[in-house]
């Protein structure tokens, strides 16, 4: 192996935080330092660092201690230095810009932290020439080549909690209440804490649902002497007026509980769960994945391992393309084992089978 002793490397953080940023920083900055020799710089705010020259050198020292703090010491932004229409503002365009920081400060590697956008981000960088790793992070969990990303796990936790409370708020009131939980166009959060929490209907935008099935669902259960019904409904799924072109105003768990008290005539209270879903300190969970992702980061930029991310798959750390992951989406499959154990505990997904 070549020396790996005074090569320097960047890192950011782009895209929405999530509980595990720090702990993958420390995890790749300290292995990057302690095993490789690596001179370690981090970027602000995302790609913004990167075009704006903002970075800090970071000791040892200020990776320590950071393992269980939420966020990121780096901050973060949704920056994309390769939006078209930012792209003749400049005299240099960002992309040029980031180069020459690059350059300028000699960096072998940049390690961008990231969600979807920033793996695509990443790709365009390494076809531009400057070598990067991307390192996968979202509650979403829906970063495709990886089966898991760091974050998903904490908020799993957080929005079951909040299931957890909302359940016994509904059965001392006897009301159907609606929980709206993040994950942008992909239902894992939704269906992961649907199922730990005990949601009795859980929305997501993979199977589409129809308004008649809920409501017979629901009265079903009042029937049967259960006055109260957790619904637990993904941010993503489809409400009408976006179906209909029309610009949605509506979130979809204000939607969805009006048309089923609407529909039923029974109270209905929606809870709409927001960014408590991305903050705070990560599950050990995350906190371990961060660190092994963090670490095999380190070790893939000191065997030249670039234009690639970190990925998770059938519990071991390896490297997936970022020319495949770049622009794909993975979705919770229909046919996932845990949708059809869930309906054989009578869980209404809200479409007919
Ligand atoms: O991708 C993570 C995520 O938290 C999504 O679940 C959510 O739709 C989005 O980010 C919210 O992003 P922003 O921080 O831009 O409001």
């Amino acid at each position: 192996m070549a020396s790996t002793k005074g090569m320097k490397i960047g890192i950011l953080t782009a895209g929405g935080d999530c509980p595990g940023l720090n702990a993958a920083i420390r995890g790749i900055g300290k292995t990057a330092a302690l095993k490789y020799g690596m001179e370690v710089y981090g970027f602000s705010s995302g790609f913004l660092g990167l075009v704006n020259d903002e970075y800090k050198k970071l000791s040892v020292r200020d990776m320590s201690g950071i393992l269980t703090v939420g966020g990121t010491i780096l901050g973060t932004s949704r920056e994309k230095p390769f939006k078209k229409s930012d792209y003749n503002k400049y005299i240099r365009s960002k992309p040029e810009q980031i180069k020459e920081n690059v350059e300028k400060l000699g960096l072998d590697c940049v390690v961008c932290i990231g969600g979807n956008g920033t793996m695509k981000t990443a790709n365009k960088l390494q076809q531009h020439g400057i070598s990067v790793v991307g390192v996968p992070k979202t509650i979403d969990n829906d970063i495709w080549g990886t089966d898991r990303t760091f974050g998903f796990d904490s908020a799993v936790n957080i929005a079951t909690e909040a299931i957890d409370r909302i359940h016994t708020t509904a059965n001392s009131h006897k009301r159907i209440m609606v929980v709206e939980v993040m994950g942008h166009d992909a239902g894992w959060l939704t269906l992961y804490s649907g199922v730990a929490g005990g949601g009795d209907v859980i929305l997501i935008p993979e199977i589409p649902y129809e308004r008649e099935v809920l409501k017979e669902y629901i009265l079903k259960r009042y029937d049967e002497g259960k006055p109260y019904s957790i619904v637990v409904v993904a941010e993503g799924i489809e409400v009408p007026p976006k179906k209909s072109g029309v610009k949605r105003n509506k979130s979809a768990g204000n939607y969805i509980s009006e048309i089923i008290q609407k529909d039923t005539g029974l109270e209905t209270r929606p809870t709409i769960l927001g960014y408590i879903q991305r903050g705070g300190s990560p599950s050990p969970a995350d906190r371990i994945l961060a660190s092994e992702l963090g670490s095999y980061t380190a070790q893939m930029i000191s065997e030249g391992k670039f234009g690639q991310m970190a990925a998770s798959k059938n519990g071991k750390i390896v490297p997936v393309p970022l020319n495949d992951v770049a622009g794909r989406l993975k979705v919770v499959p229909g046919d996932l084992p845990l949708i059809n154990q869930a309906r054989a505990l009578d869980t209404c997904f809200g479409a007919r089978l």
